[in-house]
């Protein structure tokens, strides 16, 4: 069984639910607390074994390079003035792994977007991360759907239940349930109408594809949202070969969404033992004064 090294992260999409920010600036690099979504995004890829990453950047993703490339000035001047935590932490960024980056020309969709990462993935097992979610847990969110891998092999999606008027926003994943938290896939529906939906069960940006992905993409029409949508290459690979669903365990935020990225930034503020004790009681009477 080849071992997934490879890691692909998507970031070229518009991100119009952010907008003013966006317009400017990717979404990937909106801060929970003092850090890129996108580094967290890394980190866990880093924390899961992955060696290489590819990321997808499309227009104005400069700061995204920026940020994991080395800034001598910036370097240089915290060593001048002794800020040396500060420099180990900024240099720490640069080291963290190989990162790789090509331009999607065109924001024709998820699966498109993937499409363009096939010479980088080659003929291996690889693994998507989508920036949108961040997933805090003990063991890190890709780790998991990895050992999933190790033991059966093929494909594995990274799933959640989510409430069923939700389900619409998500891939909806149907399968059989083979073990306490893994499911074998039979189907899969892209952003299904809640009442066509099959199950409640999301995917939630996490997945390990094996490289037959890549020719069921490029024959892959736009579905849902005018869009060449990577579910849809999903179900064709999940007729044809082994593919597996893993409901992962982890507190999973959707960034990209207002109402999540709030959430992630207060939960995350909240775990911070430099930040914690006066943000609790901030909030504590911020909360009170206006009940
Ligand atoms: C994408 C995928 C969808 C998945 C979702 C997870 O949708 O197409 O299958 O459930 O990410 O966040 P998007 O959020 O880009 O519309």
């Amino acid at each position: 069984m080849k071992k997934v090294r490879k890691a692909v992260i998507p970031a070229a999409g518009l991100g119009t639910r952010f907008l003013p920010y966006t317009k400017a600036e990717p979404k990937e690099m909106l801060p929970i607390v003092d850090t890129p979504t996108i580094q967290y995004i890394v980190e866990e890829a880093l924390g899961s074994g992955i060696e290489d990453i590819l990321i997808i950047t499309g227009h104005n993703k400069k700061s995204i390079e920026d940020h994991f490339d080395k800034s001598y000035e910036l370097e240089s001047e915290l060593e001048k003035s002794g800020k040396t935590e500060m420099l180990r932490q900024v240099q720490a960024i640069s080291n963290l792994v190989n990162i790789h980056f090509i331009r999607q020309k065109e924001a024709k969709g998820l699966g498109h977007a993937i499409n363009c990462a096939r010479a980088f993935v080659g003929d291996e097992p690889f693994a998507v991360l989508l920036g949108d979610d961040l997933v805090y847990s003990k063991k890190p969110c890709l780790a998991q759907l990895i050992d999933v891998y190790k033991e059966y092999g093929g494909s594995v999606l990274g799933v959640q239940t989510v409430p069923h008027a939700e389900i619409c926003k998500y891939g909806c994943v149907a399968g059989e349930k083979i073990g306490e938290r893994t499911y074998t896939v039979c189907d899969l529906v892209e952003k299904p109408k809640i009442d066509e939906a099959p199950t409640d069960v999301a995917i939630l940006g996490r997945y390990i594809i094996t490289p037959e992905i890549f020719d069921i993409l490029s024959e892959t029409r736009p579905g849902a949202g005018g869009e060449i949508q990577l579910t849809d290459a999903l179900r064709v690979l999940a007729k044809s070969g082994k593919m597996y669903a893993y409901d992962f365990e982890g507190r999973r935020y959707d960034v990209g969404d207002k109402e999540g990225f709030l959430e992630a930034t207060v939960e995350y503020a909240l775990r911070r033992d430099d930040l914690k004790e006066k943000f609790a009681a901030y909030l504590k009477s911020e909360i009170e004064g206006r009940l």
